[in-house]
């Protein structure tokens, strides 16, 4: 059970199914419009990529969440997207989210977990470092609608 502001919610990870790709499209068009034209489709098409573990989080039987870890049967891991639904931000959600996808990472051999995301995207930023990422190189252009990124790693030792 965790609580935001003593208010409890329970909350689950589980794989993603079929019927949650409406849900997902929904919570990532939201979520990265503002760096591509297909984010909604493009992110339901990357859950199905080959060595792709999609993984929703679920709050009182709603799925508000989701994160896309792509395994490359090598050591390195890399999150592909991780969002929450914006009226859940703030809740520690896209921390578990986050957490679930490194317990993933490790179960499955990866030594290092990679990934993209934007310079100026502080939120995120906050919560990749708080989980021990650290910033690799700065990405500039890297969005088809031009803005910077940055690339991050962190090294899983479990
Ligand atoms: C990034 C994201 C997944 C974080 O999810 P979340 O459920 O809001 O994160 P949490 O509630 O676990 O926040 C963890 C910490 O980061 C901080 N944080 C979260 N969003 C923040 C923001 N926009 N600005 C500043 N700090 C922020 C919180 O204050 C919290 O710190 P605290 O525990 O000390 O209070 C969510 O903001 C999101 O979906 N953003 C849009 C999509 C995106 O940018 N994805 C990442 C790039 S792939």
């Amino acid at each position: 059970m965790s609580s935001v502001a003593g208010v409890p919610y329970r909350m689950k990870l589980r794989r993603k199914r079929a019927s949650d790709e409406v849900t997902i499209a929904t919570i990532s068009l939201e979520a990265f419009s503002e760096y591509s034209a297909n984010a909604g489709s493009g992110t339901v098409a990357m859950c199905d990529e080959r060595g792709a573990l999609s993984f929703v989080a679920v709050v009182d039987d709603e799925v508000c969440g989701f994160a896309v870890l792509k395994l490359t049967g090598g050591s390195e891991g890399h999150l592909l997207a991780i969002a929450v639904a914006a009226p859940a931000r703030g809740r520690g959600i896209g921390t578990r989210l986050l957490h679930g996808v490194i317990d993933a990472a490790a179960a499955n051999g990866v030594r290092v977990l990679r990934l993209v995301t934007a310079e100026a995207n502080l939120g995120a930023l906050e919560v990749f470092l708080a989980a021990g990422f650290s910033i690799e190189h700065r990405e500039p252009a890297y969005y088809p609608r031009g803005q910077d990124a940055v690339s991050m790693q962190l090294p899983i030792t479990r």
